[in-house]
């Protein structure tokens, strides 16, 4: 027992009653099935979108530098975590970037919730004066997280909308202060994309710095997985837990930006460095990634047919374009019900609700994996626009 175990209880059963609760369920993976209460299903639920967490080169080099190196990187990078491995999976993220350098986090959420931070001090400290941080509406929790961290008040444009963000960066023209666009180049629970050279140049037109959060276009999109941002963006920012099959971020950009990141961000500093088996499993992927075209092909193609199959039975699939299929429902109860009828069927999908997304969108969230056929596309779609039918 706790002192607080009473308001905890309480807390959460106002969470019940809200119908927002969450619970942890277990799950087993069985041959590209997921196992959850029993239930076998097909996994259009996660964000291993190449299959690379299963990928043998990625087993065998996590438990090979494992069994040479140790479990544990034992202290921070700034003490003595580094090791050679952080710097050679460094320069082969960087290359596969195309930026200067890259630097290594435990996490995406880390990543974002510390840099932005980091970035913001540095317009105190050079200006005096607070950053300007004009954020797209739907930016992921970590980067609002990193905001608030900052002690900052955000400059939200409406969604994807750049004369929106035109119109607020003219409006703050005047003011002093260092200003930085942030946006994700794939957004994860709507699957659209960014326009990333109109961003470059508004940003080139405001003299704004552009941080790109890159985590689900990342192996995925652009010339051999590297994303949408290369060449672009001042910070890209991406993380190696969904395409790339592993864990831990990257944050990628001008040597200057990374040498100043391990010396301003948190989330670095005082944080132990990245074990060599997740540094394997990168450094595998960074190798198997760029020769995967035609599982992106494959991907982007299902991804595709989905779409077609349920916009012809009147279902919206926001603006996607992407390996993320959201089909939007309304109320999150029809969301949760559909989720559920489709776990019956032998689908494990997600229903997402505010507020992760904003009121009356709530949606199933498809992420499809490169290893899904024609066959598997067309039972799944099917299954959804019967159960979005039956449930009213
Ligand atoms: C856009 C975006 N950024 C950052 C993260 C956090 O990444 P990680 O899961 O590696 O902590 C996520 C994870 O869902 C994400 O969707």
């Amino acid at each position: 027992m706790s002192l607080f175990d009473c308001h905890f209880t309480a807390t959460l059963s106002e969470r019940e009653t809200a119908g927002t609760r969450r619970t942890l369920r277990p799950v087993v993976r069985q041959g590209g099935m997921i196992v959850r209460d029993g239930r076998r299903m097909l996994d259009v639920s996660s964000n291993d979108y190449l299959g690379l967490a299963d990928h043998p080169l990625l087993r065998e080099r996590a438990a090979d530098w494992a069994l040479r190196f140790g479990t544990g990187a034992r202290a921070s990078r700034l003490v003595s975590g580094t090791l050679d491995l952080h710097r050679q999976v460094e320069t082969k993220m960087a290359a596969f970037k195309g930026c200067e350098d890259a630097i290594l986090f435990a996490s995406g959420w880390q990543a974002n919730a510390s840099v932005m931070p980091a970035l913001c001090a540095l317009s105190v400290a050079r200006t005096g004066v607070p950053m300007l941080v004009f954020s797209d509406r739907l930016n992921h929790a970590s980067l609002h997280h990193g905001c608030a961290a900052a002690g900052i008040r955000q400059i939200r444009f409406r969604h994807n909308d750049l004369s929106h963000l035109e119109s607020l960066l003219n409006r703050e023209a005047e003011k002093p202060g260092l200003r930085m666009i942030v946006t994700e180049s794939v957004f994860s629970m709507d699957g659209d994309r960014a326009d990333v050279p109109a961003l470059r140049a508004l940003a080139d037109g405001a003299g704004a710095f552009l941080y790109i959060d890159e985590a689900h276009a990342t192996g995925v999109l652009g010339p051999k997985g590297r994303g949408l941002s290369c060449g672009m963006a001042d910070l890209t920012m991406g993380t190696c837990s969904k395409a790339l099959g592993g864990m831990g971020a990257y944050v990628a950009g001008s040597k200057a930006l990374c040498d100043y990141l391990a010396n301003h961000a948190s989330g670095f500093i005082y944080s132990t460095a990245l074990p060599p088996a997740v540094l394997g499993a990168i450094d595998a992927a960074l190798d198997v990634t760029p020769g995967l075209d035609a599982e992106r092909a494959r991907l982007l193609g299902q991804a595709e047919r989905l779409r077609v199959m349920l916009h012809g039975a009147g279902l919206a699939t926001a603006d996607s374009t992407t390996q993320i299929v959201p089909v939007l429902i309304g109320e999150s109860e029809r969301a949760m019900t559909v989720a559920a009828r489709l776990e019956d069927a032998g689908f494990l999908t997600v229903a997402i609700r505010p507020p992760t997304v904003p009121a009356g969108t709530a949606r199933l969230r498809l992420a499809l994996h490169a290893g899904l056929d024609d066959a598997a596309i067309d039972r799944l779609g099917q299954a959804v626009i019967a159960l979005t039918r039956d449930v009213a």
